[in-house]
């Protein structure tokens, strides 16, 4: 065998056992370096370096909310190197954003080509100067995963902006349907110059108590997660609902929780109607799959179910955010799948994991005119491009169906630990959601000590609500990561019983 034809000989198996081989372990070429486990080098974290970058960067910007500064170029896969060396088993992945791991090798061969090399260095002013390629970049990428009946897709900067802009659509599509037209009359045009009605009118966008929209103006009204978001902004008057409490163990709490389901149901419908009733009709209803940043506070299919009868009904239009829950971590694809609805949502939007923001939706929401739902950027085609690959990956390599299964086991490692240490793990949720799952621990103060913890230890979990750990891993999770968390996990549990 000639040289070249060792040497392609050897590119063919490596690729195959990079696509085989998704884990963390998967080397890229510019460091031959394999992590399998996380390593603690300072007495806590964040680190003596750490610390004195982030108070370097706190003098320019506010780096109070900051956890450790990072060493992007030695982060890899799974793993999250700090300022300090300290290597982290990342169970957090950047506020559950990243899918397939840090310095992805399909990822770089991407950021090294021609391709992506323009696209960044020429954003476009999109909605005005669309690449000549768009289309086929969408076609082969975002619009590859769009939700069934979501033919259409705007393409925006964040999972706040994607849904502001979703918002507008709906209150768009709501006059549209009301007037019976696309044109305005001149009282209209006059008086939405006026911020008044006609023109701005007094439409609302509901939402539930506990969820998390985002934290501009629109979206930030429709958020209730926690006052922190929310103090001295002003808000629109828009209403909010309970989201139903379940109690756990589900398989224990059947009938009470299917009676709090309804109740919740019979309240979104008592609030359409008196929304309307005080003239403030209600345009359209945002709700999370799992209310995440709220603490994970799950609902049955038959909710959602529920919550898109009484829509349909009612003629408000229901937009479903999987800017979180989106893009695999829980088992499928879109989180909303699983739900069987007989008709699909108005409106889906997502960010996060896909790297790229934005929403799909059907035609009614597609605004009468150019520029109505618009700005400068409406998202990246490098972005756009970055989702390509990742979608590619994630089905090359089955990682939806994989996190499905080490998500099963996952949750089996903590019901048992939740069996030990009751008072550190209790209300266990996200079964059969593959690794997107919570626990509360009994006090605000165990949840955090639980996580600096585990910090120390060199994984990295969120917490969220009021006492909630949320587990936020990576599609390329697997059992060897499984192993080290149940480990260190227990160690931990341990030192804190
Ligand atoms: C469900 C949900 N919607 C919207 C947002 C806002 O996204 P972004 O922070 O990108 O504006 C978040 C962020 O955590 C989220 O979890």
């Amino acid at each position: 065998m000639t040289f070249l034809a060792r040497a392609a000989t050897r590119t063919g198996r490596l690729a195959k056992q990079r696509l085989n081989q998704p884990s963390s372990s998967s080397s890229s070429s510019s460091s031959p370096k394999r992590f399998y486990s996380p390593e603690v080098k300072t007495s806590s974290v964040p680190g003596p370096i750490s610390k004195k970058v982030l108070s370097e960067i706190d003098r320019l910007t506010d780096a109070r909310p900051s956890i450790v500064a990072v060493d992007y170029a030695r982060c890899r896969g799974n793993y999250l190197v700090d300022a300090d060396g300290n290597r982290h088993l990342d169970m957090f992945g950047q506020i559950a954003s990243i899918a397939i791991g840090y310095r992805n090798e399909r990822l770089e061969e991407l950021a090294g080509s021609e391709e992506f090399r323009i696209a960044v260095m020429n954003r476009p002013a999109l909605g005005v100067f669309p690449p000549k390629g768009l289309k086929e970049l969408l076609e082969t990428g975002l619009m590859s995963v769009r939700p069934k009946g979501l033919d259409h897709i705007l393409t925006a900067n964040c999972g706040s902006t994607a849904n502001e802009s979703a918002y507008k659509a709906a209150c768009m599509a709501y006059r549209h349907r009301e007037r019976g037209h696309s044109e305005f009359d001149q009282d209209e045009i006059t008086s939405c110059m006026e911020n008044a009605k006609p023109g701005s009118p007094q439409l609302t966008i509901m939402s539930f108590k506990s969820g998390f929209h985002g934290r501009l103006f629109a979206s930030l009204s429709t958020t209730r997660s926690k006052p922190i978001h929310k103090l001295d902004i002003p808000a629109f008057d828009w209403p909010a609902v309970d989201w139903p409490r379940l109690k756990y163990p589900l398989e224990q709490n059947v009938s009470e929780n299917q009676a709090e389901v309804e109740r919740c149901l019979a309240l979104v419908e008592e609030t359409i109607h008196e929304s309307k009733a005080k003239g403030r009709p209600v345009a359209a209803l945002v709700v999370e799959p799992i209310q995440s940043e709220g603490g994970d506070n799950h609902a049955p299919p038959a909710f959602f179910r529920g919550l898109r009868d009484v829509t349909k009904r009612l003629g408000v239009y229901m937009i479903v955010d999987e800017v979180q829950t989106g893009v695999g971590a829980t088992g499928s694809f879109w989180a909303h799948e699983k739900w069987g609805l007989t008709t699909p949502p108005d409106i889906v939007t997502f960010s996060k994991k896909m790297q790229a923001a934005g929403y799909y939706h059907t035609a009614e929401m597609r605004p009468s005119a150019g520029y109505r739902n618009f700005n400068t950027w409406m998202g990246d085609p490098a972005r756009s491009m970055q989702a390509r690959t990742i979608i590619q990956y994630i089905q090359e390599n089955g990682l939806v169906e994989k996190t499905a299964e080490v998500g099963g086991k996952l949750y089996g490692v903590l019901e048992q630990l939740g069996h030990r240490f009751p008072g550190l793990i209790q209300s266990l949720r996200g079964k059969g959601e593959g690794t997107f799952i919570a626990f509360d621990a009994e006090t605000a103060e165990k949840r955090d000590s639980i996580v600096s913890g585990l910090r120390n230890v060199g994984v990295l979990v969120g917490a969220s609500g009021e006492r909630a750990v949320r587990l936020r891993p990576m599609l390329i999770f697997g059992e060897k990561e499984l192993d080290i968390f149940s480990d260190k996990f227990q160690a931990v549990l341990k030192d804190l019983a």
